[in-house]
């Protein structure tokens, strides 16, 4: 039987220009190419959870507008639960605008429009489920929803402390699972150790790690792959972290899988369309072993 994951986070429509350097603050740079594509932090850990095997519900918010839809297409189309996200009247759809250089590396401006308005209450519409995941593109307020609904319903609870804002360390504590980048990991601190759970930390060419109480549990090397766009790779490693938790990995198996689902979204363009399938990531485990 597949795990059952809830998603509480943000949903976007992602618009992007790659191919041209990244511009430097006042700097125009021309000759990108142009695409858009199904994005938000949420949504996107969402569908990846949903690819690699795991029956995913999401709960957030998507604005009334024309955009609302191509925001939800791929959701709908690989069988995410979108019951729990709702409309919001005379709010726009998030935007993330992602400028992706010729090295696949990117800068991203979200608009959050819709996701701005997700509240505490949105977790309860979500069902009993083995992990509930958040990421920091919807308020705080919702992150806490989500933390007593976990508690509620016996469900692991899980944040990706992402983009990197001020959480308040009781929150921090009861989060049974953190994931961050070196990046987040540097603003958050000792902050993060405090608590009884987990924290995982991608160290992009380095690997990742899982560290208990503050000490290293389990480590995976980096899979060498060629980088088209690393946009929603990081996402792709939390919905797989998930999944692989919940199906009772153990640790340095459930960071190997997280890894190669994370490898093989930088290998392909976009966030959303970038993500892999379980039968993608076993066979590319099966190559690596
Ligand atoms: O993590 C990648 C995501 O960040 C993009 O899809 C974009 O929507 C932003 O939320």
């Amino acid at each position: 039987m597949s795990v059952r994951i809830g998603v509480v986070g943000s949903v976007n429509l992602d618009l992007v220009a790659s191919g041209a350097p990244l511009p430097r603050p006042g700097e125009t740079v021309t000759g990108a190419q142009f695409a858009q594509h199904p994005g938000g932090k949420g949504a996107n850990q969402a569908l990846a959870a949903q690819r690699l095997g795991a029956d995913v519900f999401m709960a957030g918010r998507v604005g009334s507008d024309a955009l609302a839809e191509s925001a939800l297409e791929l959701l709908r189309k690989d069988g995410v639960d979108v019951s729990a996200v709702m409309s919001e009247i005379g709010q726009s759809t998030g935007v993330a605008l992602i400028a992706v250089s010729p090295d696949g590396e990117n800068q991203i401006t979200v608009a959050s429009g819709a996701n701005a308005r997700v509240e505490t209450h949105d977790a309860a519409l979500l069902p009993g489920c083995d992990i509930i995941l958040c990421q920091l593109e919807v308020p705080i307020e919702a992150i806490t929803g989500a933390s007593t609904r976990a508690q509620e319903t016996g469900a692991m609870f899980a944040v990706n402390l992402a983009p990197a804002i001020a959480v308040p360390q009781p929150l921090l504590e009861t989060m049974d699972l953190i994931i961050v980048n070196e990046i987040e990991a540097a603003y958050y601190g000792e902050a993060i150790h405090q608590g009884e759970g987990l924290v995982a930390l991608t160290l992009g060419g380095d690997g990742a790690a899982l560290f208990k109480a503050g000490q290293e549990i389990a480590r995976a090397p980096a899979f060498n792959v060629p980088v088209v766009d690393t946009t929603g790779a990081g996402d792709t490693f939390c919905g797989a972290l998930c999944v692989a938790l919940a199906e009772k990995q153990a640790p340095e198996a459930a960071l190997r899988f997280a890894s190669a689902a994370a490898a093989l979204a930088v290998t392909r363009p976009g966030a959303q369309p970038s993500l892999p399938w379980r039968a993608d990531v076993e066979d590319f485990l099966a190559e690596h072993a």
